[in-house]
């Protein structure tokens, strides 16, 4: 077989090859279908052939590819930029439109930092962020999350930041302790954090609002982000939820913190933003974060040769025109309850199975050695490896991942269909999770 030029994420494997989308399904060039059962990465919301967003990146294309930011604004950034500060929560105003989840988290880091600079408070430098989390792979989005084994090799090259406790109800909370009181008391932590590191060091707090692919769709229990939020307040810490993976409707709401309910400083979104069809993120900050800047240096110092892309926008634009037109929001929660129920139909009663949460479309199983005990597999067993390459075979694309409890051990599957898939489609995924975990976790 010729070798490919191609440097690829893994040596070892030989993948398919992609080339054609349909609906939620994408075709090999064996003429094999797969339903995708994850969009990728959380990624693909509106599945892999939608007519409304190619259309408007071929418009697009005819009529202006790319202008330099720093030489021009252009039409179809300006308009996205709007759309989002309308429907983004109260005050966060000010768009920077960039390529990726992490470059949004970058931003949003660097912006924190110069906006301390800007109002007189130069100390502030400090990030705390949760174990078991993930904010981008660049190397300050790196340093600012807690997934063990990404950060491990870049160790020693990564800014220092403060890691507390997620909210992790299955493991963490205790019995004699209510969700309220557990979640109280994991916010608690950062509060000890600040003081411990000082108030006056401490810029920001990042969260991802629903973690994603670390612990798999861990949401947070009521009254939780109320906590976090006053505590920032009371010692001046920017708030920075990353909503890469379970914003723009992922979990029923634009914003997943429109849930919680909790507004914050900043907050990035990706992924389903361009929805696969472009690569496109973005930082929106709090007005007077943005006026701190135009008041003082006039200038963010920081930037990338593709800010505000005018594909990348358009496409956008006609991303999130289809959400909220097709109040896309609400179907997700729908769907969502309807996904729970199949994952516990085909899978409630399933001895590796100790507990399958989420919410809307953002869902995932965690598997187990001992469902009583909650024990998990063995790393060395690699469960998730297997069962990313089982349902490959059986024609499922799922998002597996090892390391849920603590960035070693523990392995569940994130589950992230498109928005558009049928309860059919929906059914079709239990079923071939099923026949895949019964396969593969039958050591
Ligand atoms: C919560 C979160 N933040 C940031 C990122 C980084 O995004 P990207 O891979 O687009 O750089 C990811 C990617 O998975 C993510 O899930």
């Amino acid at each position: 077989m010729k070798r490919s030029n191609i440097f690829p994420r893994h040596s070892n494997y030989i993948l398919p090859t992609a080339i054609k989308g349909e609906g939620c399904y994408i075709v090999d060039n064996n003429g094999k279908k797969y339903i995708d059962g994850s969009g990728g990465a959380a990624v693909s919301c509106l599945g892999h052939s939608d007519n409304t967003v190619k259309d408007a990146i071929i418009n697009q294309t005819e009529k202006l590819a790319y202008a330099h930011t720093s030489f021009f604004t252009n039409e179809p950034a300006e308009k996205l930029a709007n759309l989002l500060a309308k429907i983004s929560p109260s005050g966060l105003d000010k768009v920077y439109l960039v390529s990726s989840g992490s470059e949004a988290v970058e931003a949003s880091i660097k912006l924190a930092k110069q906006y301390f600079i800007e109002i007189g408070k130069p100390k502030k430098h400090k990030v705390i962020s949760r174990r078991q989390s993930y904010h981008g792979n660049t190397l300050g989005a790196l340093a600012s999350g807690g997934n063990v084994w990404r950060r491990n090799f870049f160790e020693d090259l990564l800014i220092e930041t403060s890691l507390i406790s997620p909210c992790y109800v299955y493991r963490n909370k205790r019995s004699d302790e209510t969700e309220w009181d557990y979640g109280q008391r994991v916010a608690k932590e950062l509060e000890d954090e600040i003081l411990n590191l000082g108030p006056h060091n401490v810029m920001a707090f990042i969260a991802e609002t629903v973690v994603g692919a670390t612990a798999g769709a861990l949401t947070a229990v009521p009254g939780y982000f109320k906590l976090i939020r006053e505590i920032c307040n009371k010692y001046d810490v920017l708030l920075i939820l990353d909503e890469v993976m379970c914003g723009m409707g992922r979990t029923g709401s634009l914003f997943a913190c429109d849930d919680e309910p909790v507004i914050p400083d900043i907050i990035t979104v990706a992924k389903g933003l361009g929805a696969g069809y472009q690569p496109i993120g973005a930082m929106i900050c709090q007005n007077h974060i943005y006026e701190a800047i135009e008041s003082g240096s006039g200038f963010f110092q920081h930037g990338h040769t593709y800010l505000g892309h005018p594909i990348a926008s358009a496409a956008s634009y006609a991303v999130l025109g289809k959400l909220i037109n097709d109040n896309y929001p609400s179907k997700v929660k729908e769907k969502g309850n309807i996904l729970q129920e199949s994952l516990t139909r085909s899978l409630g009663q399933n001895q590796y199975i100790g507990d399958i949460r989420g919410r809307g479309l953002f869902r995932a199983i965690e598997l187990v050695a001992d469902r009583s005990t909650k024990e998990p597999f063995p790393k060395k067993l690699n469960v998730a490896g297997k069962i990313k390459k089982k349902a490959l075979d059986e024609g499922l694309i799922c998002y597996p991942m090892q390391g849920t409890i603590n960035g070693e051990i523990g392995d569940h599957i994130l589950i992230a269909p498109p928005f558009i898939i049928n309860e059919n489609e929906i059914d079709e995924i239990s079923e071939k999770l099923k026949i895949t975990i019964d396969s593969v976790c039958n050591f």
